[in-house]
Formats: structure tokens, C-alpha cells, sequence
């Protein structure tokens, strides 16, 4: 592996580099690890119940019925019956490895095994290498098997939208996690069968791109892929096959890396998840051919993600797209937080330890690991959330149904969540790391040793690692992580007595002889601080320790129609008075306006309304933005409450929730703002929900924009002509039109059009609303 030359992140990270600490570390192997009653173990166990729900054979359906065998169970729906079919079966295969590996369950493996006979089985009845479930949407409607899109692409007919190959949602995302799922089977237990399918799988695509020059796979590549660099770089790392490395380059989304390499930050308004996973393919890459542009790409994403596009959960995107750097305060809404990101975010943060192990990657892991990936599932339910909302009142959406719901972050959460010993305990050189204080045991081969990770943390400060037995005796360090926030107040005992540790690198090193029996203990003070949000130092969260704070809304049940409350005072944390300190609960006195509201750990309102960001005001000031203030938090709660239906123009998910259809039609970004347009002979179309009553239709342009004429119809008739002239220079604009009341009357829902006149354009439209 190639040394490393990074520029330290802005502020706190990577200061000098320690004597002590190793080089290179690796986490303690995950079957190596057992979880201590806590949070974490509940959360792993109401996963393990939710995979044992899950069939195995309905997540084969399409595997087997495209293959023209029979299936053996009905096909699920959401969007296992949607052209993205088969990523939840990868997801599967990955997160019954890692509950085999974290519990020990057999029947997590003997599941995993069964599915790769299957997939065995299917791809010998197709004779071609491919296995999957991905469809293919025809213009009817009906879907098809997708591997008729392969044919096609090696032609040279690629058709891309970004998230739409050749009428097949994202296949490339797909066909990685099938990867990921197989390779995980394979490292675990070294299932050769497992190895045989990706083989076949990986010489069809490898015959996919060889039929494409440089810019027609650009083109493809300009479809989302996930992580299939990741996979063809990790079959050449179990192979020594040279020619699996040279598809893993090949697969190199110029637009989105090469400004990487470069070390600019262009990430504004792209797809986050989809960035996300090449980075951690290039990382993998780094690895294995020491190239050093792979890893500062990899490396300054992190930082640029980690300290300009995230939230104080650690969660970034907003809508699933990143804005402009520190804008963070602009973007505080009820889509923050996908958790495929963090989850991949995650990955990302271990492999560059791994390189380097600084504390400070750990800083970013427990922040992200504790108060997003934990806020993901609701451990009652195992039901888990796509966005952790943001925006005051808004509440998580947990999946409901095993039925339906299979969504891209299902099956993230379903691997987050077999795991949660996955980075406690890391080993370099001799040492032991201790990166996340989760109550353990866990047995370190390397010293023959059996350890004891006792704690309560965060909600406790002291955690103690107690080495139960030592085969090997001697002289080795353990370091202690030390966050960020707590630098030069921890305090370290070794068998009880204090002693001064080697601080570097964000840790509290004790190296001596160590010997069965011997326990050492760390306490971090969990006090609370303020946080300001990356380029708004007035807005602002509370954290206690690593857990970020919430100010309790109520119940889900209990709709939130208030004023957004804000924080008032010179000395914010003098209002606050612990209430239940070891659940992490404070009163507040006089600092909340408009009224005092208990603060709780936000991971855990898993069924209720919370605050987390907060508008701060010194008194003075607070006087005089209180009444603009109120007023404006009220009109924007009444067109929220008013509506009915709106629709996110240019955005994946919401053009497929609202059914877009389009003719020369594209999604444009302006100004941090997603809307689509449409060529003349063109245009877009969707539904709107509609309501009894008269509504009104509203429409957001662009106030700069000239010479553009359109027309906007309801189910086909016309409601409006637009013309654009200039209109407000430098700001959005929303236009309202009012409809007849006979436009939606016994109408559940509506179709809008957006048809440009000759010669202009349909906007663009930067989102529509339908409201009262
Ligand atoms: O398109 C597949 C996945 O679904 C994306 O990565 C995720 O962001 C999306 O919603
Ligand atoms: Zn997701």
C-alpha cells in the first residue's frame, strides 16, 4: 500500500502523526465479537428476527422465473416487483453473513448457502454467466426480464438518465449488491460455489464493456452503478486474475472522480448515494494497485463530505442530492439523511483507518454510527427509515410491511444492523485499538486473549476493558479513542489506580506489561455543548458527549403545527438542568422560546416529533426577530398545511412516486434547486393528489428567465398559458393558478402537463404544489 500525502481536513483532524500508534490497523474479525446487552445488541437481535421473516424464495422469484425455472414462492412487492429487482436478495446474502458472523446463527448460513445454489442453478440455466432479477419496463407498462438491456448497451444503444438504463432502473447498482452479497459468502466461509457464480457474473459483464469504446461506457457509467468497481477489484484480490483489476479501472466515472483527483469540491447538486460507493471502489483499488490518485479522491471526499455536507447526525444529501459546501443550514428538511449514504459513508471511513488510524475517523463513525445508523431502525418493529427527517416536527417513516417494503435503505439497514461489533475493537503492530465504546467480548486471536468491553456509554462516562485471559502475556500498547470534544479531559485508570497516558492521534495510549486480570478504563466527560451547523454559526444542535440532543415535539400520533422553537440567551447550556441524566434527559429554564421543552437523545425518538436544529438569538436580538420571525414560521406551516400534493421536480424518487412521463424532457439544477424542463415538441407530465374543494396549483420558476412560453393542462385541458420575462431577477418565484373547481371535483387524483410553445423550452420548473 502506498504511503499516503493528504492535506489535514480544516480544523481538528490529523494533527501529527504518532510514534506509537501502528501504521495500519484492521478491526478484530466481526465472529470474534459478541455484544453485551445494550441498545445495539437489541437492535441486532430485532434484525436477526426480521431476516428470519424474510423468504429466501420470494426474493428468487424473478432470478428463477427469468431463467425460465419455476418459482418457488410468490415475487414480493415495492420494488422487488419494480425493474430494480434482486438488490434486496444482495443485500440479503450480506446481512445474513454478518448476523452469522455477529450471533453465530447456523441458519443465517445455511439461508446464505441456499440462496447460492439457487443463484448456481440460474445461471446454469442461462448459459450466458448473468444471474439476476432485474426488469425492464416496455412502453405498455409491462415488465420483462432486463437482460435483454445487455444486448442493446453492447451495441452502442445506451439510453441514461442517471438512474435509467434502457428502461431498467439503475442495473448496475443492482448487479453490484448481487456481487457484494456473493463475496460476502465467500470471504466468510469460503462457499466455492459462491466464487463459481461471481466468476460467471463477472465474464459477462467484463464482455458487456469490452464491446464500448471510452465514451460510449462514459455514457453508460453516467448510470448509476454503485459499487461495481468495488466488486470487479475484489474478485481480482481472491483471484490474482489480472483481467477482473483492468475492468475495476475501467469502471471510472470521469465527471464525478476526475474533479475528486483534483481535489475540488463539485459535489453540489449530485446524487449522493450514488457517489458514494465509487469512492469506496477507488479506495479498494488504492489497495490493491497502490495508485496514489485513488486514494486522495477517496480521501478528499471524505473530508469535503464529512465536514462541508453533513449533518450533525453525520447523515448528509438532502432529497438524496448534495448541495453547495456548507449550506447545510439551507437545507434543514423532512428529506435529510439517506441512510445508504451513512451506511456506505461507514464503509468508506473504516478502509481510510484502516490506512491511517487516527481517532478522528472515529469521531465522524460514532457521530454518524449512534445518532443516524441507530435512529434508522425502530427496534420494536425492526422497521427501518429511508430519510432521518431534519426539519423540526417532521417524523421518520419506518417501514411497516415486510410485504412491500424494499426500498434501497431496507437493505442497507438490514446489513447496518447485523453489525453494530463490526468496528469496536481494531489490532495493528501489537496493538489493540479501542475505537467505539459498545459493551463487547471478544476473543484477539493474535495474543490468545479474552476481552471485556463493559459500559454504559453514552449514557454513563466510564468504560472498561478488562482482559479476561491472556495466553500471551507481554508488553503491548491498548489506546483508548479519545473524541474530539473531550481532548485533554479524559481520564484513565489502570487496575483502578490513575495513570498518564501517551495521548496522540486521538487516543490515550497504555503500553506496559499486561497480564489476565488486568483492566483498563476510560471516563469522558458528557457534557454538553453547541454545535453550529457548517457556514451558519446560528443555527445550532445541542450535543451531550456523542449523542446529538433533541428538544421532544410529542408523538408521531400528534400532528406538529407550531412555530419552529428557538434557542434565546447568552448562556445556552445554563438553561438546561438534567433531568434524568443517566437516559441523557434535561429540562430547560427560560432559554426555548416560544416555551421550555425537554431535550432527549434523538436516536431514540424512534414514535416522536423532534427538534434538532435550532435558530439561536441573543435576547436583544430575539426581540426584534420574534414577530418576522413567528410570522414567517407561520406562513410556511400554513402553505405545508394547505397543501396537498407536491412534486420535486428532476428528482428520482418523487418523478417516480408522481409517475413522470416526458418527451425531450430533462432535470435541470440551478442554484441549488432541482426542476426539469422540456424541449419544444416535448414535455413532462405527472399526478398530482387532489382534494374536494377549490385548489390552486403553484408552480416555482426561475425569476431571470426570458423569452419562454408554455402551457400548463389538467387532464388534458389547458389552465394556464406562462410566459417568462424577467420577472423577479435574482429569486425563485412562485406562481399560483387557480383552478376551477370542476378540474378535480370527484377526482382522487390529476395529471399536470408542461408543454413549451416552438421554439422555447417548459420553464424550468423548479417544483409544483397543489393546495387549498
Ligand atoms: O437508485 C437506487 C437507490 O435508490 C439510490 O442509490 C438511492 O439513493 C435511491 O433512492
Ligand atoms: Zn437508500
Amino acid at each position: 500500500v502506498a504511503a499516503l500525502a493528504l492535506t489535514a481536513a480544516p480544523g481538528r483532524l490529523f494533527a501529527a502523526t504518532s510514534t506509537i500508534l501502528p501504521k495500519t490497523a484492521k478491526p478484530l474479525p466481526l465472529s470474534a465479537v459478541r455484544l453485551r446487552p445494550s441498545d445495539f445488541a437489541t437492535a441486532v437481535e430485532a434484525n436477526r428476527v426480521y431476516l428470519l421473516r424474510l423468504s429466501a424464495d420470494r426474493l428468487l422469484h424473478n432470478f428463477r422465473k427469468y431463467a425460465g425455472l419455476e418459482p418457488k414462492a410468490p415475487i414480493y412487492g415495492g420494488w422487488e416487483s419494480d425493474t430494480i429487482a434482486g438488490h434486496s436478495l444482495g443485500h440479503y446474502m450480506t446481512a445474513l453473513v454478518l448476523t452469522h458472523e455477529q450471533t453465530g446463527d447456523a441458519e443465517m448460513r445455511r439461508r446464505a448457502d441456499y440462496i447460492v445454489d439457487e443463484l448456481a442453478e440460474v445461471q446454469a440455466k442461462r448459459g450466458t454467466g448473468y444471474v439476476g432479477a432485474l426488469g425492464r419496463k416496455r412502453k405498455d407498462g409491462t415488465i420483462v426480464d432486463g437482460e435483454e438491456i445487455f444486448p442493446e448497451v453492447m451495441k452502442g444503444e445506451i439510453k441514461s438518465g442517471g438512474f435509467d438504463l434502457n428502461g431498467s432502473w439503475s442495473p448496475l447498482y443492482t448487479v453490484h449488491k448481487i456481487f457484494a452479497g456473493l463475496l460476502d459468502v465467500h470471504r466468510s466461509w469460503g462457499n466455492p460455489k459462491a466464487l463459481t457464480v461471481l466468476k460467471g457474473l463477472g465474464g459477462y459483464f467484463e464482455r458487456v464493456f469490452a464491446a464500448l469504446d471510452d465514451k460510449q461506457m462514459q455514457e453508460l457509467l453516467s448510470c448509476e452503478y454503485g459499487g461495481l468497481n468495488e466488486s470487479y477489484a475484489e474478485l481480482y484480490a481472491r483471484t490474482n486474475d489480472k483481467s477482473w483489476l483492468v475492468v475495476a479501472e475501467r469502471i471510472y466515472d470521469n465527471r464525478v472522480l476526475d474533479p475528486l483527483v483534483a481535489q475540488q469540491d463539485k459535489l453540489a447538486n449530485f446524487h449522493a448515494n450514488t457517489q458514494v460507493p465509487k469512492l469506496i471502489g477507488l479506495a479498494r483499488l488504492h489497495e490493491l494497485t497502490g495508485k496514489p490518485s485513488q486514494a486522495t479522491a477517496a480521501r478528499y471526499f471524505w473530508d469535503r463530505v464529512t465536514q462541508h455536507h453533513s449533518y450533525v447526525i453525520g447523515g448528509n444529501a438532502d432529497r438524496e442530492y448534495f448541495s453547495e459546501p456548507d449550506s447545510i443550514a439551507a437545507h434543514i428538511t423532512e428529506q435529510t439523511c439517506e441512510h445508504c449514504n451513512t451506511y456506505n459513508m461507514l464503509k468508506l471511513t473504516q478502509k481510510l483507518y484502516s490506512w491511517q488510524p487516527d481517532g478522528a475517523f472515529f469521531d465522524y463513525y460514532e457521530r454518524a454510527h449512534l445518532n443516524h445508523v441507530m435512529a434508522a431502525q425502530n427496534p420494536k418493529t425492526a422497521g427501518f427509515t429511508y430519510m432521518t427527517p431534519l426539519m423540526t416536527g417532521s417524523e421518520r417513516g419506518y417501514s411497516t410491511k415486510d410485504d412491500d417494503a424494499f426500498w434501497c435503505c431496507v437493505g442497507s439497514g438490514m446489513e447496518s444492523h447485523a453489525k453494530h461489533g463490526e468496528a469496536v475493537l481494531w489490532e495493528g503492530e501489537g496493538a489493540l485499538l479501542v475505537n467505539l465504546y459498545i459493551p463487547v467480548e471478544a476473543t484477539w486471536k493474535a495474543r490468545g486473549a479474552q476481552l471485556t468491553l463493559d459500559t454504559r456509554y453514552p449514557f454513563e462516562p466510564e468504560s472498561r476493558l478488562t482482559i479476561t485471559r491472556l495466553a500471551r502475556p507481554g508488553s503491548f500498547p491498548i489506546a483508548l479513542r479519545i473524541p474530539g470534544w473531550a481532548a485533554g479531559k479524559a481520564v484513565v485508570t489502570v487496575n483502578g489506580a490513575m495513570v498518564k497516558p501517551v495521548v496522540e492521534g486521538g487516543y490515550a495510549i497504555v503500553k506496559r506489561r499486561w497480564k489476565a486480570g488486568d483492566s483498563v478504563a476510560v471516563t469522558l466527560p458528557l457534557d454538553l455543548r453547541i454545535e453550529a451547523t457548517p457556514g451558519n454559526a446560528d443555527v445550532v444542535a445541542i450535543l451531550r458527549g456523542p449523542l446529538v440532543l433533541a428538544a421532544d415535539l410529542g408523538p408521531t400520533a400528534t400532528p406538529w403545527s407550531e412555530a419552529d422553537p428557538a434557542l434565546v440567551g447568552a448562556d445556552l447550556l445554563a438553561g438546561f438542568t438534567a433531568k434524568a441524566p443517566v437516559d441523557a434527559v434535561y429540562a430547560t429554564n427560560g432559554i426555548v422560546r416560544p416555551g421550555n421543552l425537554d431535550f432527549v437523545p434523538f436516536y431514540r425518538q424512534y414514535e416522536r416529533r423532534s427538534a434538532v436544529y435550532f435558530k439561536r438569538f441573543s435576547e436583544g436580538a430575539w426581540k426584534v426577530e420574534e414577530a418576522a420571525f413567528l410570522a414567517d414560521q407561520a406562513r410556511l406551516k400554513d402553505i405545508a398545511a394547505r397543501s396537498v400534493d407536491t412534486m420535486f421536480l428532476g428528482e428520482m424518487q418523487p418523478e417516480r412516486d408522481h409517475n413522470l412521463v416526458s418527451e425531450q424532457s430533462y432535470p435541470v439544477s440551478y442554484r441549488g434547486r432541482n426542476g426539469r424542463d422540456a424541449r419544444s415538441g416535448g414535455f413532462f407530465e405527472f399526478t398530482l393528489k387532489t382534494k374536494p374543494g377549490p385548489l390552486i396549483l403553484q408552480a416555482t420558476y426561475w425569476g431571470d428567465e426570458r423569452k419562454r412560453d408554455f402551457d400548463i393542462l389538467i387532464d388534458n385541458v389547458k389552465v394556464a398559458t406562462q410566459h417568462l420575462e424577467n420577472d423577479r431577477p435574482g429569486k425563485f418565484m412562485d406562481v399560483e393558478y387557480p383552478l376551477a373547481e370542476a378540474l378535480t371535483a370527484k377526482k382522487d387524483k390529476v395529471r399536470v402537463r408542461f408543454v413549451p410553445h416552438d421554439r422555447s423550452t417548459a420553464g424550468p420548473v423548479f417544483g409544483v404544489r397543489l393546495y387549498t
